[in-house]
């Protein structure tokens, strides 16, 4: 094994040394060990304090996108009805950026919350499954408005990569409920098939999440080349590119939330008297 490949051992093993020794209440004091003493700033930060100003500023980003998209839709596109005219139409985008984008970013940094730490998991993963359905449910409900609208005007379905990346998006997040909810809500589900799919599940669930970015960034871009104007940057553009920002400025901070070790649900029972554990395994 080369040296660097030695060294980077050496750093994981010490790193969950560490972790699997701290108790719960001092996780918000816990720190990398510091070899360099930076001056103030955000990188002397408390984690928890960082997550919950991270936190803040996804919501924010959150309630940004779905307010543009309404505005957008309300504003420049028309409105909304469900008669298979363009007003239908309106409703799929509306739908499916709070759906498949906001809903299910908050859904996925949810066990990221410190305050969920200490305590039973069943009820967040309650409450995990159930964002993840409300968002499934919005984003099928999405796809029936543009399907149905299509189908009224004799428009023909899924001939743009747009529509390709979009429908995987959602067949593959209704597979992933699906699967999700059998192994680690069922009762009877193994142990060994909670620890086997949980790698599975989390990556699958950031694919998901880019496809729906990529999708939602095609569906825009598309929208506003129908709409002919593009090129002289009109204010509805502006508006919606804007959107777009948004959307990849969420994304990405869902994915910054996601990949910070500091953040994660540390894997080690709660002890005291209140725990009570309803399922084996239940932190898997
Ligand atoms: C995750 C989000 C999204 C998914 C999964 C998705 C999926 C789809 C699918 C499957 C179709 C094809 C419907 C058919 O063939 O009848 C479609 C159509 C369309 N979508 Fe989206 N969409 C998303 C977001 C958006 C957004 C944000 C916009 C912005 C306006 C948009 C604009 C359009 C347009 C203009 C069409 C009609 C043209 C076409 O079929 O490509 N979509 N979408």
């Amino acid at each position: 094994m080369c040296t660097f490949c030695e060294f980077l051992k050496i750093r994981v093993s010490t790193r969950r040394e560490v972790s699997h020794s701290i108790p719960l209440t001092h996780l918000d004091t816990w720190d990398e060990p510091q070899t360099h003493h930076t001056p103030s700033g955000i990188l002397n930060m408390s984690p928890t304090l960082l997550f919950y100003l991270s936190l803040q500023l996804l919501l924010a980003l959150g309630v940004a996108c779905v307010v543009c998209v309404c505005v957008w839709c309300k504003h420049w596109l028309g409105g909304f009805a469900w008669d298979g005219s363009s007003h239908q139409f309106n409703w799929h985008p509306v739908l499916m950026v709070t759906g498949l984008v906001v809903l299910y970013g908050i859904g996925a940094v949810l066990y990221r919350v410190p305050l969920t730490w200490g305590q039973n998991k069943l009820p967040w993963k309650i409450l995990h499954a159930t964002l993840m359905l409300l968002a499934l449910i919005l984003s099928i409900v999405g796809l029936c408005a543009v399907f149905d609208f299509h189908n009224h005007n004799s428009i023909p379905n899924l001939y743009s990569l747009h529509s390709w990346i979009g429908i995987i998006a959602v067949a593959l997040f209704a597979t992933q409920w699906v699967v999700g909810a059998a192994s680690f809500l069922l009762p009877f589900s193994p142990p060994s098939l909670r620890s086997r799919i949980k790698p599975i599940h989390v990556w699958m669930g950031g694919s998901i999440f880019t496809l729906s970015i990529a999708a939602c960034i095609s569906g825009i871009n598309e929208k506003l080349f129908f709409n002919g104007d593009y090129s002289k940057l009109p204010a509805q553009a502006q508006m919606a590119n804007s959107l777009g920002v948004l959307i990849v400025a969420f994304g990405l901070m869902v994915f910054v939330i996601l990949w910070n070790h500091q953040w994660q649900r540390p894997e080690v029972r709660p002890e005291g008297p209140t725990y009570t554990p309803v399922f084996q395994e239940e932190n898997e």
